[in-house]
């Protein structure tokens, strides 16, 4: 039990001055329902404001995605986005999704199958610590169209994101990438969405508190941690925390871990972005911009790029 990633990574982040949790563990089967609920809040624009930009854009969309592509999703969760890529795309090839969770994965794909029975359907295991490889030959079907939606781009630091992008540009046959992310705006509307009044948000932050105590020897008191999440205009990120409301002595895996009344632990930073800024970032990748589209209050945007040839 000591060993698994999520009980190192625990006493880890538990043990440095501002303490830490990575994102990444927020999504265990409790933590992904709980997203899932988070997409359809009010108070969470980000999704739907991408699927309308995708419904109403998807023609121009699929003319810069071209004929014959191939589409991979790094970090696919539901196909609910790309479904309106593909039914709007020329003769796709294939849809690869990636996922750390394959099983996950072809449940979701079962509505995509039965939509799109000629489809070559063709999930691939993955996680963005390790070295990703595209499923057999799907790279040879057709030129590779890169799908990264959902401004999952603003959970990776700076350096993080430079690194995934170059990542992306080196995925086999790889030509095109069509990422979404959230646009900077002013900090009420922000703070709103990552603290929702149905309490959703704080439920899916807390949970990796519940998720301790449930895999691993831990006894949190979760009415002892309170959710916050504040914009930091200078950094440009949301950032989630648990904020302890006493002092108190948590038992981690056998050691003691102290929480003075007002500590942290700081569980996830959300980038929010200006157009050129990313462009700028995504050039240093290997990415050209190729176009833009946002919605109509500018909340979001979904961005073009073709690769850069060397
Ligand atoms: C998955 N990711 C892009 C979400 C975000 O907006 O940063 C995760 C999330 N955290 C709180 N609400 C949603």
């Amino acid at each position: 039990m000591m060993e698994t990633p999520f009980a190192k990574a625990l006493i880890n982040g538990l043990n440095k001055s501002q303490k830490t949790l990575e994102p990444k563990f927020f999504y265990d089967a409790e933590g992904s329902r709980l997203f899932e609920e988070i997409t359809q809040l009010d108070a969470y624009y980000p999704t739907r404001t991408e699927l309308s930009i995708l419904e109403t854009q998807a023609d121009e969309i699929a003319a810069f995605l071209g004929p014959g592509v191939v589409l991979v999703e790094p970090g696919a969760g539901a196909p609910t986005k790309a479904e309106k890529l593909l039914a709007a795309m020329k003769s796709p090839m294939a849809y690869a999704p990636g996922d750390i969770s394959i099983d996950h994965l072809e449940r979701a794909m079962s509505p995509l199958r039965l939509r799109f029975p000629q489809l070559r359907i063709a999930p691939f295991r993955l996680d963005f610590d390790d070295a990703f490889d595209l499923p057999n030959d799907v790279a040879a079907l057709g030129p590779v169209a890169i799908f990264f939606p959902g401004s999952t781009i603003g959970n990776f630091s700076p350096e993080g994101a430079r690194r995934l992008l170059r990542r992306f540009s080196r995925i086999d046959n790889a030509q095109t990438l069509l990422i979404g992310v959230d646009l900077k705006k002013d900090k009420t509307r922000l703070e709103h969405a990552y603290d929702d009044p149905e309490g959703v948000t704080a439920a899916f932050n807390l949970n990796l508190l519940a998720r301790a105590n449930r895999e691993l020897a831990t006894d949190f008191d979760l009415s002892s941690f309170r959710h916050f999440a504040r914009y930091d205009e200078s950094l440009g990120r949301v950032e989630m925390h648990l904020e302890s409301v006493r002092d108190q002595t948590v038992n981690v895996l056998g050691k003691p871990i102290h929480f003075l009344e007002g500590e942290s632990i700081h569980t996830e930073n959300s980038y929010k972005f200006k157009v050129s800024d990313f462009q700028a970032m995504a050039a240093e990748a290997g990415w050209s911009p190729v176009k833009v589209w946002t919605d109509p209050d500018n909340l979001f945007a979904e961005l073009a790029f073709s690769k850069l040839s060397l």
